[in-house]
């Protein structure tokens, strides 16, 4: 499994069936890939459930106690008093802060045909958006720093999973990871100790100055750690995820020149040269559809969180007692040719009005039930805006000769060697004034 885990379980689905139990000493495992089972146990079973303990501990040590740690109560308030910020509507008030952010990125995208570093070039750009969005501050020296950490602790935790404990962080090869974690909670600190200095009438409308009303309203539920926390996890969860989204779409864009270029033409005929405004996002409905099927081949979280039951659990046909781990590989429910033929085809279409339908629990990229992704109308928005933006400018192209990159799963999915792609610009469409004679 540590060396082939997707391949694994899809042998194991292929032999076994959709509900497969694992004997883990001590642990009793069950993997289900049974979409409705799936729903079932993410939406009507959720009270039932916590997260993997030991997955919750490695991520607590930078995360703190933020909604995507918390669980029980805790959890349900924090989720209930920061979903507002999170809204579809609430976050249409970003559009011109990407927009803002990706325009200044693109403008020096070298653009000059030879392979490039996008994959690089993606994730500076979603943190430099986040970073935005949180703090109202553009991407500086820190950014370099930041990315370093994310790298550095991202490997640190993918390691420390499968440890039973963690040996302590003053333990002296820890030292990369003890620099780490101090220069991303020393970047959340200096944001939030600069906009205490600001009168509350001068905050700027981002989500740093939405989590210290929350704060300023009832300061025993809402503690300055608190406000800490959810920036971190905002930070973290807000761009390493879109990064990795907008990467695998680079690929699937590049791979496809037809679909690219249909992509390009509804942006074109819907935007022209302009940035898009919230409004237009409806109004690309194909280019929502590369984004959604790019999530379906490379769901950035191929495998939720293991659950596991805290009572006895009935699902189907099966009864599981209190304790039973739940391994839930969306991965392999994406990649599935009993709901999506041909699954390993990128095709856009699937996702078309005209589209036969799968089941509701065959595509979780963002999870499912009160659990869901609490930033997906974020991500959404956000990696729209940016590939609309880059097809109004860019033709993205595979290099001569490129396999099609190798999964690593290293807390969210990657390509295995960091993606490089051609750029160049795109030519726009030459427009006549000569009238017929
Ligand atoms: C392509 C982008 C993204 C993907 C694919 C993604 C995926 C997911 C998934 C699958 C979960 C649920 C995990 C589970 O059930 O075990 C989740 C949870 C979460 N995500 Fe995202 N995410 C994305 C972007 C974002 C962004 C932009 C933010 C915030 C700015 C965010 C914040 C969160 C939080 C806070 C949770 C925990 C929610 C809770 O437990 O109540 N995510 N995400």
């Amino acid at each position: 499994m540590s060396r082939d885990l997707f391949g694994e379980l899809s042998a194991w689905q292929a032999q076994f069936g959709d509900v497969v139990h694992l004997r883990i000493w001590p642990e009793h495992q069950v993997i289900v890939t049974d979409p409705q089972l799936v729903r079932e146990l993410l939406v009507s079973h959720h009270d039932a459930l916590i997260r993997w303990e030991r997955g919750m501990r490695v991520f607590a040590q930078l995360h703190g106690h933020s909604v995507f740690i918390a669980e029980g109560k805790a959890w349900k308030d924090k989720r209930h008093a920061l979903q507002p910020a999170f809204s579809g509507k609430a976050v249409e008030a970003f559009v011109p802060t990407i927009a803002a952010a990706t325009a200044a990125a693109l403008d020096r995208w070298p653009a000059d045909g030879t392979p490039w570093q996008i994959e690089s070039a993606l994730t500076s750009l979603t943190m430099d958006v986040i970073l935005r969005m949180l703090f109202s501050s553009e991407i500086g020296d820190e950014a370099r720093v930041a990315e370093e950490a994310v790298r550095t602790v991202s490997a640190v935790a993918n390691a420390e999973f499968y440890w039973p404990v963690s040996a302590p962080d003053w333990m002296p090869w820890k030292r990369a990871k003890r620099q780490a974690l101090a220069a991303l909670n020393g970047l959340v600190e200096r944001h939030l100790q600069a906009r205490l200095k600001q009168p509350e009438d001068a905050w700027p409308d981002d989500l740093l100055a939405r989590l210290l009303r929350l704060h300023r309203d009832d300061g025993q539920a809402w503690p300055l750690q608190a406000v800490h926390d959810e920036c971190m996890t905002t930070f973290l969860a807000g761009h390493e995820t879109a990064a990795a989204t907008l990467s695998w779409w680079a690929w699937c864009m590049g791979a496809h020149p037809e679909a690219q270029a249909a992509a390009a033409a509804e942006v074109r005929l819907g935007l022209g040269d302009r940035p898009p405004s919230a409004a237009d996002l409806p109004q690309l409905p194909y280019l929502a559809q590369t984004v959604q099927e790019t999530l379906r081949l490379y769901p950035t979280a191929p495998m939720l969180n293991s659950r596991r039951s805290t009572r006895p659990i009935a699902l189907g046909d099966w009864y599981f007692p209190a304790g039973t781990m739940f391994m839930l590989p969306v991965l392999l429910m994406h990649r599935d040719a009993r709901w999506f033929p041909e699954p390993l085809r990128f095709q856009p279409e699937r996702f078309g009005p005209e589209a036969a339908e799968f089941p509701r629990g065959a595509y979780l990229p963002f999870g499912a039930g009160p659990r869901v992704c609490l930033g997906q109308h974020l991500a959404l928005t956000e990696m729209k805006v940016i590939a609309a933006m880059i097809l109004q400018r860019y033709v993205l192209s595979a290099p001569d000769g490129m396999a099609p990159p190798q999964l690593r799963f290293h807390v969210s999915l990657r390509p295995e060697r960091a993606l490089q792609l051609r750029v160049s610009p795109r030519q726009q469409p030459g427009y006549s004034t000569a009238t017929a004679g």
